[in-house]
């Protein structure tokens, strides 16, 4: 499906809304330009799940944990895999103990630098810029 997005509230929104059918032991793939707004959907996905903290980008640090409280989910995992060389730096961080987790969630933006390493059941939104729009595939 598709949905149209003019600004960074919209695409907020949406994933906020998005995040009310996700469960725990999911993986969400989110693909899509630099600037496409896999961050900003990350955000609203937060948002959704009653994280307060204002969560900062990961680039710097590939991956970071969040506590949640939403039924069984109690982990929202935020991965950022721009700066990633190769799946054995993701792997040397734990990164797949979260993967198969029923109370873990898990984020990955630039997923598709890491695909060999995902499980079938990841689900992938991708964002693609148009103008001054976004157009977010889910
Ligand atoms: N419709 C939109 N949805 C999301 N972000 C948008 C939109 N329109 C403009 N933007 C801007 O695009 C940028 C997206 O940044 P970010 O989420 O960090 O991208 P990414 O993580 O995909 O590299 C932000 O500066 C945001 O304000
Ligand atoms: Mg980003």
């Amino acid at each position: 499906m598709k949905f149209f997005s003019t600004s960074e509230k919209q695409t907020s929104n949406f994933a906020k809304k998005f995040s009310k059918k996700l469960t725990g032991g999911q993986i969400i793939g989110l693909t899509g330009n630099l600037g496409a707004g896999k961050t900003v959907f990350t955000k609203g996905l937060t948002l959704g799940l009653g994280i307060k903290k204002n969560i900062a980008s990961p680039t710097f640090v590939l991956m970071k944990v969040y506590p949640v409280n939403k039924h069984q989910i109690k982990f929202l995992v935020h991965i950022d895999a721009y700066r990633i060389k190769s799946t054995d730096d993701l792997i040397a961080i734990g990164a797949e103990e979260y993967f198969n987790r029923s109370d873990s969630l898990v984020v990955i933006e630039w997923a598709d630098k890491i695909k060999t390493i995902l499980p079938k059941k990841a689900k992938f939104v991708n964002i693609t810029i148009d103008k001054a729009s976004r157009i977010i595939n889910y």
